[in-house]
């Protein structure tokens, strides 16, 4: 680390080790050809002379340039107009007000979310491995319906996340006009790259098949179907060109909103998050599991703030909610369903881990009742249950305060999180 004497002495390598002066002439090497006398010699010195004349051409130049300059020009064309932006003038999509500018807030949520997001900062390799290690390795320490749940659900999210976090910066950072939801969407992009970062590390850790986990998203149905559902949606955003603004242009943004946030990361998450914490309730994967429950408190916070940002658009633009619209929207998270049942079916041939495809596939129904009741729609599916109260408890928002709260200070001693 430096320490304040270091500005004292003599250039240094931002490593902090003292600079290796070449050696152009020294007595041993001047009586070499110049290019063999020392490695650094490889760069020529241009002739002082030559560089100093070039020096101040571009010198002038660059005084020319900022002399040039008009303090405003390109702001107003490129980030809306260069008032003060007063809270009236921010607007979910569509907005004129200058970007730059995040103060006054008008959207408290979504600042609220972006300091609880920073305060639930974690790392994968806090995570301790070694009993999950161990149990892989064992031939008697899964059954092997528990480690196709395992590679499958490794092979899934590792995958999705980046599906996810490709969406928010190619798709709709642009798209959203407010300086405190893009905000939160950085943090949620960091987020995500944590998320893939824990999946890579399991993967490592388990000394698993790179390369037959990684290309799931291609190679296994049930996988690759989610996958390129929700691309679809991102692919119709990517368009440099796509601009919103008119009711059609506005309701393919409002779509690709639906598909990642309700969808991909409010269904097709579940299944494999369920899974995954109930091996871990039986003491089985601890170590994967606690990656995946510091992820579901993640995502959780995710599906939260992209159901405010679907609400607020809506509230914002009644025009683009359409009754065409809501049979849309309707429809996209009855197929993230379906396609989330049929993951099940596919990951669980059988009964395990004290749950079945039967099971989860009511509970995948409450899970789709509930999206479509966050967004405003009609519950689709009549009297179903939750079969696994305990992931509400996980996910409970009414604990959210509380779980951040604790998280900080687990955070700062390397703690863990406890099971029920
Ligand atoms: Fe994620
Ligand atoms: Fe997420």
């Amino acid at each position: 680390m430096l320490s304040w004497d270091e500005f004292d002495k003599e250039p240094t390598a931002s490593t902090g080790a003292p600079v290796a002066v070449p050696e152009t002439v020294t007595s041993a090497a001047a009586s070499k050809p110049i290019e063999q006398a020392a490695p650094t010699a490889s760069v020529e010195t241009p002739d002082a002379s030559e560089a100093m004349s070039s020096d101040n051409d571009a010198l002038r130049r660059a005084k020319q340039a900022v002399e040039a300059l008009d303090a405003s020009s390109g702001i107003e064309e490129l980030e809306g107009t260069a008032n003060r932006v007063a809270v009236d003038d921010k607007a979910m999509i569509n907005c004129r007000a200058d970007l730059n500018q995040l103060v006054p807030f008008k959207y408290d949520w979504a600042w609220q979310k972006y300091l609880d997001g920073c305060a639930n900062h974690w790392m994968p390799q806090e995570v301790n491995m070694n009993a999950d290690i161990a149990l892989w390795k064992n031939p008697q320490g899964l059954t092997a319906d528990e480690r196709l749940i395992v590679k499958r659900n490794l092979g899934f999210f590792s995958t999705a996340d980046s599906l996810v976090a490709n969406n928010l910066v190619l798709a709709i950072y642009r798209l959203i006009t407010n300086p405190e939801c893009r905000q939160y969407i950085l943090r949620q992009a960091f987020e995500e790259a944590i998320h893939t970062h824990a999946y890579q590390y399991c993967i490592e850790s388990l000394s698993m098949d790179e390369g037959e986990i990684f290309n799931m998203y291609h190679e296994v149905p049930s996988v690759a179907k989610k996958a390129s559902w929700g691309l679809k949606y991102t692919q119709e955003l990517s368009d440099p060109n796509f601009t919103t603004g008119t009711i059609e242009k506005d309701q393919t943004l409002l779509k690709n909103l639906i598909a990642f946030y309700c969808c991909l990361e409010g269904i097709f998450f579940y299944c494999g998050f369920t899974q995954i914490l109930s091996m871990g309730r039986r003491n089985k994967m601890t170590g994967t599991s606690e990656q995946f429950q510091y992820i579901l408190r993640d995502e959780s916070m995710h599906l939260n703030f992209g159901i405010d940002m679907i609400n607020q658009i809506k509230f914002e633009n009644p025009q683009i909610w359409t009754d065409e619209f809501k049979q849309t929207a309707t429809q996209m998270i009855l197929e993230a369903t379906q396609l989330e049942i049929e993951y099940a079916r596919d990951t669980m041939p059988r009964g395990v881990l004290g749950m079945n495809a039967s099971m989860m596939e009511e509970y995948l129904q409450f899970i789709a009742n509930r999206r479509l009741i966050q967004i405003g729609l009609p519950a689709q599916f009549v009297g179903v249950e939750n079969p696994f109260p305990w992931m509400s408890e996980i996910m409970d928002l009414r604990k959210e305060k509380n779980f951040f709260e604790t998280r900080v200070i687990e955070y700062q001693t390397g703690g863990a999180l406890s099971w029920d």
